[in-house]
């Protein structure tokens, strides 16, 4: 296992490009399930995600060129669907496997998905994703920990999501696009990796409506032709780089990037006194004017502020002045890098789904463990300005979602390194 050791204090400057989103390349990438053209896709992240995404296509007997989409641009070609099963072995690793669950019965009536099982930040459970499928009419079993959907041909449904999913959104909307008749998909989810689907999906030949909105109405077509799509910018890793450099005061740019879909959380480091300029694409960050003011926040779906940027907040806000009270209201148990913070010296008070953030005046570096994605950078956000030397192992968490970091941030002044965990 690798170890990212920081020592922290310097600003950062210049340029630090985006790359791909993953939350949008994951959909995209089973949505190749639904046509036996060929489908290519620019922008790809280099990411473990990624990987393993491309290892489960191949597995479902999907061509994809490079392997394991190791490359920018990569094409997806049908190549004779060997099985329609997900095994556990890839599911437990990565859960948005579960994306191959919609377009799978779409398109070849028949799927096996091993349930996803629990994981860190919640329990995460499926079920909003098997209740739409059910009400397309397709035939639901569950058996040794799989789910087994069949249909013969799906059946559009008005449905009505009991909460905002954003991939029971997304496999609805890739089951909806070969059912018979018109789908309506109410109180569904707004992120913009959604929408990023649909223009994909449109550019197959879908016919869907209400791009952006919580009501999407899709009209069934017998069949779909293969794409060429650049992937949107990650949101998420912007606003990760956008935390690093309001907590080490830094003026920084953030190119390849599209700010109007980072709304909320532009808007909540601007309340903190960062001064944010945005282009077509790309982010002027300017943050030295020392110190930042404390902000509550609450996580919501979009367009609110998004549960991946929650940590990375807390890690800024840690060194505000006054007190900040940051609530998580997606998942149950997602503050487990509170305890990680507070090693570095954060006063952080959690009483059940909030935590109390009192600001101090430094943190000191120590060593930390990583516990999941987002928690990983958030202790790079912090390491950056922590006194003193930061050593972050399980690091493994942070290469599924974020490609070359300790590069980017390197090449932007920062003192990073990655090396071999003794
Ligand atoms: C997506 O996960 C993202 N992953 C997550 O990003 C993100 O945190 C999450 O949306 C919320 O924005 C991908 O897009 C691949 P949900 P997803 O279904 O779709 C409950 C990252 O860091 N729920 O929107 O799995 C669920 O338990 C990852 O990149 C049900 O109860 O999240 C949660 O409390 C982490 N039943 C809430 O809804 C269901 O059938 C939102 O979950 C589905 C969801």
């Amino acid at each position: 296992m690798d170890r990212i050791v920081i020592k922290g204090g310097r600003p950062l400057k210049g340029e630090i490009p985006i790359s791909g989103a993953k939350n949008a390349c994951l959909p995209i990438m089973t949505a190749t399930l639904l046509t036996d053209r060929t489908c290519t896709l620019r922008g790809v992240p280099e990411l473990m995600d990624v990987r393993t995404m491309a290892r489960l296509l191949a597995h479902l007997g999907v061509e994809v060129t490079p392997e394991m989409a190791r490359a920018e641009t990569v094409t997806f070609k049908d190549g004779n669907l060997s099985t329609v099963e997900a095994p556990y072995e890839l599911v437990k690793t990565m859960r948005a496997s579960v994306l191959v669950l919609g377009p799978l019965v779409a398109r070849h009536r028949r799927a096996r998905v091993s349930l996803p099982g629990g994981c860190a930040i919640g329990a995460r459970p499926i079920n909003l994703h098997l209740k739409g499928l059910a009400a397309m009419g397709a035939t639901i079993e569950l058996e040794e920990g799989y789910v087994v959907a069949s249909a013969r041909r799906l059946k559009g449904a008005d449905f009505t999501f009991d909460q905002v999913t954003v991939t029971g959104t997304e496999n609805l909307v890739m089951a909806a696009v070969l059912a018979r008749g018109e789908t309506v998909l109410r109180n569904a989810a707004r992120e913009p990796e959604v929408a990023d689907l649909c223009r994909v999906l449109i550019r197959m030949g879908a016919r869907i409506e209400g791009l952006d909105t919580d009501t999407l109405t899709i009209e069934g077509v017998d069949q779909l032709e293969g794409f060429d799509y650049r992937v949107m910018p990650d949101r998420i890793e912007t606003g990760t780089y956008l935390a690093a450099a309001a907590i080490t005061g830094s003026r920084l740019s953030l190119t390849k990037a599209r700010p109007e879909t980072l709304g909320a959380v532009l808007a909540k480091f601007r309340e903190a006194g960062v001064v944010l300029k945005t282009g077509p694409d790309r982010l002027e960050i300017d943050a030295r004017q020392g110190g930042l003011r404390a902000v509550d926040c609450t996580t919501a779906p979009y367009p609110g502020f998004p549960t991946d940027m929650q940590a990375q907040l807390m890690a800024a806000v840690s060194l505000a002045q006054g007190t900040s009270v940051i609530k998580e209201s997606i998942f149950e148990n997602r503050f487990m890098h509170v305890q990680e913070l507070a090693r570095l010296g954060a006063d952080i008070q959690v009483d059940g789904n909030r935590a109390v953030v009192r600001g101090v005046a430094h943190l000191s570096g120590a060593p930390v463990m990583a516990t999941d994605l987002r928690a990983s950078a958030c202790l790079i956000v912090a390491g950056l300005a922590a006194r003193g030397e930061t050593t972050i192992r399980r690091v493994y968490h942070l290469d599924r979602g974020y490609e070359r970091i300790v590069r980017k941030l390197s090449a932007a002044g920062a003192e990073i390194r990655r090396e071999k965990d003794k």
